[in-house]
């Protein structure tokens, strides 16, 4: 099945007003890559005015992660509603950052990806398995268990990305084979839970993608695209990837 390759940038908790600069270098670029779909998720301040800036293009603009609830007593959160109010049609959810710092559990993540659904954002839900586990040769039962947690059931219209937590602004990368072995192991337990369409999921490869490694990566079976953290940053770097899909 083909599948459309999504190039994304997660800048993290990086970005000033002034940063539109560089999104609006995207834009421009990603307009001479047809055969790529674009995200680039800012931090929220920056949503809505990314939002009105790309529209139109080529760039869908996202979260980084929405709250379950749609509304309420929950200070500092922001619900799923809100991004897409704000110009969002995306949402990144369980990426390992907040999994790590906010304690967030395949449970948390699976209600955030439904509340996605809910506002009509398309979840990208990111799984990973940590050194440790890796290393004890559990990093296919790590992720599978967290693809079942935090999958909402039946769910067809959202992308994964796998991102071992390892590889995360480490500058170290897995082998290709071992990224081969791992989409694999996903499109499996996609198709095998019963996710309808789990052969059109996409399944992004996320964890220090750089210009240099980037056809290694993005080249290799079930590998539908990246998620781009520091070097999604500055647009030169990030166009430079999505180049791999020219
Ligand atoms: P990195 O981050 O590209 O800086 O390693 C990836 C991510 O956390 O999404």
């Amino acid at each position: 099945m083909a599948r459309r390759p999504l190039v994304a940038g997660n800048w993290k908790m990086n970005g000033l007003k002034a940063s539109a600069a560089e999104l609006t270098k995207i834009v421009a670029g990603a307009s001479s890559l047809p055969n790529a779909d674009f995200l680039i998720c800012p931090p929220a301040t920056l949503v809505a005015q990314f939002a009105a800036l790309a529209k139109g293009s080529r760039v869908a603009i996202g979260g980084q992660d929405c709250r379950a609830e749609p509304s309420g007593a929950f200070t500092g959160d922001i619900a799923a509603e809100m991004l897409k109010d704000a110009g969002a049609s995306a949402v990144i959810v369980g990426h390992s950052e907040r999994r790590r710092y906010h304690g967030e559990t395949d449970a948390a993540v699976r209600a955030k990806a439904q509340a996605a659904r809910r506002a009509g954002l398309l979840a990208v839900v990111c799984v990973g398995e940590s050194r440790a586990e890796r290393d004890a040769g559990q990093a296919l039962a790590a992720v599978g268990k967290q693809l079942d947690g935090s999958l909402p059931d039946g769910e067809t219209d959202c992308v994964v990305a796998y991102e071992p937590v390892w590889a995360i602004g480490t500058g170290v990368t897995p082998t290709q084979d071992d990224v081969i072995a791992m989409h694999g192991f996903i499109r499996e337990r996609l198709v095998a839970r019963g996710v309808a369409s789990g052969q059109g999921v996409r399944i992004l490869y996320g964890g220090s993608v750089k210009p240099a490694n980037a056809r290694e990566l993005l080249t290799a079976a079930n590998v539908d695209g990246a998620l781009i953290g520091g070097a999604s940053l500055k647009a030169d770097d990030f166009l430079a990837i999505a180049a791999v899909y020219r």
